[in-house]
């Protein structure tokens, strides 16, 4: 039987909670989630954070091809995530206005905003090759694992 995403998702999170259990530096957590996750999920194509800096976004950690580097808040599916706090389940890219293409093959895009003690720290994107490679499973998986990492 092969292993559903859901349960790629709950292997995932044993494993970063265990990697950065004790470890203070957050773009070690960072650096972890985007680690495991990149290479445990299939249409995870590009994986990474957009940190809350000087009124905007700059990029990192990621993996993937080569990412814009600052975002403005309010711009693309990232801005929108960090402006509104509300994750951005986007199935297909060419249909969202503003979508910034940092890489042409992106097709579907998730962005999960990410808080510390309440506030806005970051946005974790992940792209997919794909249209709609992300649903509800994501969503909660990954909104999950972040609530306990952050
Ligand atoms: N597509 C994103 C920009 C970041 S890249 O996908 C890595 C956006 O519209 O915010």
């Amino acid at each position: 039987m092969s292993v559903s995403k859901k349960q790629i998702y709950q292997q995932c999170h044993e494993q970063i909670l265990t990697l950065v259990e004790g470890e203070s530096d957050e773009i070690a957590r960072m650096a972890s989630v985007v680690g495991v996750l990149h290479h445990a999920l299939p249409h995870f194509f590009w994986t990474g954070f957009y940190r809350r800096s000087e009124g905007g976004l700059v990029i990192g950690p990621y993996q993937g091809s080569v990412g814009c580097l600052r975002i403005k808040m309010g711009k693309g599916v990232c801005g929108t995530a960090a402006e509104t706090e509300v994750t951005q389940v986007v199935e297909d890219v060419s249909a969202f206005p503003g979508h910034i293409a940092c890489d042409e093959n992106s097709r579907s895009e998730i962005v999960v905003p990410v808080f510390k003690d309440g506030v806005l720290i970051a946005v974790f994107d992940v792209d997919s090759t794909e249209i709609g490679s992300f649903d509800e499973t994501d969503q909660e998986c990954l909104e999950s694992l972040l609530k306990e990492v952050f």
